[in-house]
């Protein structure tokens, strides 16, 4: 199987590990909310979809414990060899990793209890076909559970910063260049539908957080790192970034500055 780390828009460099780990820590709370109400539990045998470098996975381990298995499924090389580099040093034996393009391999998994799916469907070029492999990978019953963005228009800082505007919108064409779809969540009740599943519950999750507040790092770190790699991809000028780094400093200043997330619309759906 072959993995294209360049093929993918944000990368995966380390400061882009380092950002998704960050980004684990501040939705981690809300993530075992969701795999809890998904009725994940001790025993089972969970997916974990592109998977990148493996923080939910290690989490999810613990999650099923000993008598449970976790997959995580991962076309790029490097996450992988993060990811059990990061489920080792965490102790967790009961986790192990496939390297695979969900686009164009076939998935070596028929039995699976659950699937975790968080910002993938968002980056292949066919998630209707995305939701039919899961649907694949899991036994009648089995739940599929995504975390993907709805509106990812909702990013933005109070007071407005036109520089930031024009960052989310390059976000969302350079995702779009590269064969992806930002909102992709706006489908998939329907692929789910088309596929044999049927969705039990939804909720749209956004947050707002002044800069002094943790959460403020997860949508600023992102404006940081991927300044840096729309620049290395030749979409922006140095100026811009100059300009946009400037903004950002501003409102770190501002105690009364606010950054709103882009919504993420949690999905849980079972396989007839
Ligand atoms: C934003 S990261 C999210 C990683 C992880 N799910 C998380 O929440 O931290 C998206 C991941 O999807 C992987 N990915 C993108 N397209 C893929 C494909 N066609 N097959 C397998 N993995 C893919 C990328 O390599 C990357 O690790």
């Amino acid at each position: 199987m072959n993995c294209k780390e360049q093929d993918y828009v944000l990368g995966t460099h380390d400061a882009e590990i380092g950002r998704l780990q960050l980004q684990h820590g501040v939705w981690r709370q809300h993530v075992q909310d969701c795999w809890q109400r998904s009725g994940i539990i001790a025993g089972m045998r969970v997916v974990d979809i592109g998977c990148g470098p493996g923080f939910a996975s290690a989490d999810l381990a613990e999650t099923v414990g000993s008598q449970g298995h976790v997959i995580g499924i991962e076309r790029s090389e490097r996450f992988i060899a993060f990811a059990e580099h990061h489920c080792r040093a965490r102790g967790a034996q009961n986790v192990s990793f496939v390297m695979a393009d969900v686009m164009q391999d076939e998935l070596p998994i028929t039995d699976a209890d659950a699937i975790w799916c968080r910002w993938l469907a968002i980056f292949v070029s066919d998630p209707q076909l995305l939701v039919s492999q899961m649907a694949g990978m899991l036994k009648p019953g089995g739940k599929l559970i995504f975390h993907e963005y709805v509106h990812y228009e909702t990013y933005q800082s109070i007071p407005p910063s036109t520089r930031i505007e024009e960052f989310i919108i390059h976000v969302m064409r350079s995702w779009r260049d590269f064969g992806g779809e930002p909102n992709v969540a706006r489908f998939l009740p329907a692929y789910l539908a088309a596929a044999g599943c049927r969705v039990l519950e939804t909720r749209p999750i956004s947050f707002s957080a002044q800069p002094h507040q943790p959460v403020w790092q997860w949508p600023a770190s992102f404006i940081d790192v991927n300044l840096q790699r729309l620049l290395d991809l030749g979409l922006v000028d140095a100026d811009w970034v100059t300009a946009v780094k400037d903004d950002m400093r501003r409102l770190e200043a501002n105690p009364n500055a606010l950054l709103i997330t882009p919504m993420v619309l949690e999905i849980i759906a079972e396989k007839i």
